[in-house]
């Protein structure tokens, strides 16, 4: 492949195409005449010229047959099936285990999001520093190295050593450039755990209501999930003795997905203590810990690990963009080689130009300044989040997990569970995203019997925020009187 999109088809062929098709179909049964070439260029809106070459092809093909002064026909010998089978059934394709498993999950909706959306992962494109990155892509551009290769699964060296210094800046972290591994998000580093740490049957703890899209990951692989509820402080460790061994727990410690509860100092040594004592690894998965508008962000679960068992997970998707597709993994030294090699077979490696820029970004200052920047203006889009929540819902609704991150959870206390899909339906017609947090609990059973929304407010700016928040009270009050 040259890189460029495939060149269309020449007009002659794609009507020549078509014919086929028709032939085959039966519309133009053998020994039926065609329209003329004149009809057809005029029907086609082409040159006459377009519509010979097309019949000129067919006939040298055996399609067509023509006597001079008289109309193309289909050739009087073609049998049903000797044309391209456009109809003919392919056998079904053979689905593995892992296939299987995957669709029987249920996929993320993918309808488009309304005017206002408060759809949780999206960023400002606002926000994004154009200027800053720019810069650091031309800097890479004009190194114009002498050769253009692979390199190491694991990342540049540099990007290695750029993110080796600010997790110790920013999240307190130590560790060696030979644990690091960049990735294309955590994503990529989440299916890198299960590949590697994870067989079918194992069991897998996960935070209920938790990330659906890592639950994906490790139940494709085949894991006997094992949802353990949360509270304010995260992870109810407490109930793991009663569950037995597993092979993997996933958690979010510095902010729960979605409720955003900290995993307290007392749970995160007994979760660490549960790890060694069965041999599981921890997946830390620290997707926005940069953002907390409370205090200083809490410190990673990797730095009290001493016995090797976490593994860290890291993103520039709530930092940049998700659209960069780049994270990074922090793997305990016995795990490094495994990772490297499950990168290398996966895609090689993370693209080079991107990694480059982002290692100039965070070696020269730039990455941190935009994220100061970054946090003012969702700390901005979060105020007037909760104003507005408060402005049009009053006692009504019930904010959790607002501290850090970039979103929330509104609970309405006095709506019943079964509601959220109407809410999320009645607010689309109105032109605004809601998310309900129901898909995201494992155990339905288990859930408060109260609607909550997932807001995520990092897409939109203040002025939608409010505006769309006063929509969807008129949605909900129109729809509530409506049903009532
Ligand atoms: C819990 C959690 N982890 C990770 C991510 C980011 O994933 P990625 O780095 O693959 O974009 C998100 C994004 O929404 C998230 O909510």
């Amino acid at each position: 492949m040259d890189g460029r999109s495939p060149r269309p088809l020449p007009v002659s062929a794609q009507i020549g195409t078509d014919l086929k098709a028709q032939i085959a179909q039966g519309v133009y049964p053998p020994g039926a005449a065609l329209p003329s070439t004149r009809a057809l260029a005029v029907e086609l809106g082409v040159s006459r010229t377009t519509v010979t070459a097309a019949y000129d092809q067919l006939i040298a093909e055996g399609y067509l047959e023509t006597r001079p002064g008289a109309r193309a026909r289909v050739a009087a010998g073609l049998r049903a099936g000797q044309a391209p089978a456009a109809a003919a059934p392919m056998p079904p394709h053979h689905l593995s285990a892992f296939g299987r498993r995957l669709l029987a999950e249920p996929a993320p909706a993918a309808a488009p999001g309304p005017a206002i959306d408060f759809r949780y992962g999206d960023l400002s494109g606002d926000d994004f520093p154009v200027l800053a990155w720019r810069r650091a892509l031309s800097a890479v551009l004009l190194r114009r190295p002498a050769r253009l290769g692979y390199g190491d699964p694991r990342g540049l060296p540099e990007l290695r050593a750029a993110l080796q210094a600010y997790l110790w800046r920013a999240r307190g972290l130590s560790c060696s450039l030979d644990q690091i591994v960049v990735v294309n998000g955590s994503q990529q580093g989440i299916d890198l755990c299960a590949r590697l740490l994870v067989d079918p049957g194992d069991r897998v703890v996960m935070e209920d209501p938790g990330y659906g899209a890592a639950r994906r990951v490790f139940a494709a692989a085949g894991a006997a999930i094992q949802p353990v509820p949360v509270d304010a402080e995260g992870l109810q460790t407490g109930r793991l003795a009663g569950i037995g061994p597993a092979r993997l727990a996933y958690v979010t410690p510095s902010h729960q997905f979605p409720l955003g509860g900290v995993l307290s100092a007392a749970r995160r040594q007994a979760l660490l203590a549960w790890a060694e004592a069965c041999g599981a690894t921890v997946v830390e998965d620290d997707y926005d810990g940069e953002y907390r508008f409370d205090a200083r962000p809490v410190e990673a679960l990797l730095s009290l690990d001493r016995a090797g068992r976490v593994v860290y997970v890291g993103t520039v998707s709530k930092t940049l963009s998700p659209q960069l597709r780049l994270g990074y993994l922090v793997v305990p030294p016995a795990l490094s080689d495994a990772f490297t090699e499950a990168k290398r077979l996966a895609d090689r490696q993370a693209p080079g130009l991107e990694q480059a820029a982002l290692a100039g970004l965070l070696a020269g200052g730039g990455y941190e300044r935009h994220l100061r920047q970054a946090r003012r203006r969702n700390a901005g889009r979060r105020a007037a989040l909760l104003a507005a929540l408060a402005d049009s819902f009053g006692g009504q609704v019930r904010v959790e997990g607002a501290a850090a991150g970039l979103h929330l959870v509104a609970w309405f206390d006095r709506v019943p569970a079964a509601a959220e899909i109407e809410m999320a339906a009645a607010a689309r017609a109105a032109g605004v995203g809601i998310y309900p947090v129901g898909p995201l609990y494992h155990d339905a059973q288990a859930r408060p019997d109260r609607a909550g929304l997932l807001l995520g407010f990092a897409g939109s700016e203040p002025d939608t925020i409010r505006a769309g928040i006063r929509r969807l009270a008129a949605a909900l009050t129109t729809g509530a009187s409506a049903g009532s």
